[in-house]
C-alpha cells in the first residue's frame, strides 16, 4: 500500500518527505483525512489556552521569549487571573484547558501546584494540559497527582546534532527526551512535537522525527513551522513553509493515527487564519487563546503571531462556525486521547 509509512525505513521516509515537499501528493492528504474520520469521527477538540508567563530562563536560538531578548515586556499572571480566565472559558462551554508558559523561575512549582489543585476543585469535569517546559520527574509526579491530565513538551527535533545547532550548550537533547519518558511514566497523556523548517533542518532530520514519534508513541504531537523572530539569533533565517508543515502533519497522522494533533498557532498564522488545510491534513485540536487581551501580544514567540481567541462568545462562535464550514464537528468535551477514555 502506498503511504504504509509505519513500515518505512529512514531512507524511505526521507525520500517521501523530499518528494512531497517538492510537490505535495493529494493522496497523502486524502489518506490523512480518512484516518482522522476513522479514529475521531472528524471531531475537532477545542481547548482554551492560557499563556501564564512569558518569562523564560532558556535561551533557545529561535524563540522570541528567550532570556536574552530584552526587547520584550515580560508578564506573569497571578493564580487568580489564570483561574478567572478558565472560569470565563468554562462559562462559554469549554471543558478542556491548557496552561502554557516559559520556564519561569519566578513562577514556583508550589504556586503551580496550588493552581492545579484549585482548577481540580472548581472544574472537576474539565481536563487540564500543562506546557511549562522541563521539570524533574518528581515535580511532574506532583503536578499529575494534583490533577493535571496532560503535559506538552516538544522535543523540537529528534536529531541530536540538529538539536545542538538550534539550542545553547546548556540545553541537552538527552534531558529533553528523558523528560518525555518521565512524563509518560508518571501517568500523563504526553505530547511531543517539532518545528518544520527550522534553521539547518534537512529532510533526513524530519525522517528522524517520524521514527522517533513511532518509537515514543505520544498521545499528542505539536507540529508548527519555524517562524522568524527579529529579536533572536535566527533573525536572518527564513521561516518554514505552510505546505511543508501540512505534509509533516499528514505523515504524522498516518504514523500515529490516534494522536491528538493541534492546528498550531504558528501554522494557522501562515495560513492567515484558515484552519481547513490543517484539518484536512489530520489536525484535530484547536487551542483558542483565552488569556487576558493585554498580555496576549506579549507572548511573542515569533513575528506576526495570531492573537485571536475565544475569550468572548463571539470569538468562540466564529471558531465553531469555521470548523463546521470546513466539514468537521466541534467538540467541547475533556477531549481525551482514545486510549484514556473508559
Ligand atoms: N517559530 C515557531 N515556533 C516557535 N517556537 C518557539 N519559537 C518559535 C518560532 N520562532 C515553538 C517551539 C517551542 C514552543 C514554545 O514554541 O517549538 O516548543
Amino acid at each position: 500500500m502506498i503511504y504504509d509509512i509505519r513500515n518505512y525505513s529512514h531512507a524511505e521516509l526521507t525520500s517521501i518527505i523530499r518528494e512531497n515537499f517538492h510537490k505535495p501528493d493529494p493522496r497523502l492528504f486524502e489518506l490523512a483525512r480518512k484516518t482522522a474520520f476513522k479514529y475521531y469521527d472528524g471531531r475537532i477538540f477545542i481547548r482554551g489556552l492560557v499563556e501564564i508567563s512569558n518569562y523564560c530562563k532558556n535561551n533557545c536560538f529561535y524563540c522570541g521569549i528567550r532570556r536574552d531578548n530584552h526587547n520584550l515586556e515580560r508578564y506573569r499572571l497571578t493564580p487568580e487571573v489564570i483561574l478567572a480566565c478558565v472560569q470565563n472559558g468554562y462559562a462559554l462551554g469549554l471543558r478542556s484547558f491548557v496552561m502554557q508558559g516559559g520556564e519561569d523561575p519566578g513562577f514556583s512549582d508550589d504556586t503551580m501546584l496550588e493552581v492545579i489543585r484549585e482548577f481540580r476543585r472548581n472544574f472537576p469535569d474539565a481536563s487540564l494540559t500543562l506546557s511549562l517546559g522541563e521539570k524533574s520527574r518528581e515535580v511532574y509526579r506532583q503536578f499529575f497527582e494534583a490533577g493535571a491530565d496532560r503535559y506538552l513538551l516538544r522535543h523540537e527535533t529528534a536529531s541530536k546534532t540538529h538539536y545542538d545547532r538550534i539550542h545553547p550548550p546548556e540545553m541537552s537533547f538527552e534531558a529533553r527526551i528523558q523528560g518525555l519518558h518521565d512524563l509518560t511514566s508518571v501517568g500523563f497523556q504526553t505530547g511531543a512535537g517539532f518545528m518544520v523548517g527550522s534553521p539547518f533542518q534537512t529532510p533526513e532530520d524530519l525522517a528522524h522525527d517520524m521514527l522517533f514519534l513511532k518509537g515514543l508513541n505520544p498521545h499528542m504531537v505539536g507540529i508548527g513551522p519555524f517562524i522568524t523572530q527579529a529579536d533572536t539569533p535566527f533573525a536572518d533565517y527564513p521561516s518554514g513553509g505552510a505546505n511543508e508543515t501540512l505534509v509533516m502533519l499528514a505523515l504524522t497522522k498516518l504514523m500515529l493515527p490516534k494522536a491528538m494533533l493541534p492546528a498550531t498557532t504558528a501554522l494557522v498564522t501562515l495560513l492567515e487564519g484558515n484552519r481547513k488545510p490543517a484539518f484536512d491534513a489530520g489536525a484535530n485540536v484547536v487551542m483558542p487563546n483565552i488569556s487576558p487581551l493585554d498580555t496576549r501580544k506579549l507572548y511573542n514567540l515569533y513575528s506576526g503571531k495570531l492573537a485571536t481567541g475565544a475569550e468572548s462568545a463571539e470569538g468562540l462562535d466564529a471558531l465553531v462556525a469555521q470548523i463546521k464550514a470546513a466539514g468537521y464537528t466541534p467538540e467541547f468535551s475533556r477531549g481525551d486521547h482514545i486510549e484514556y477514555k473508559e
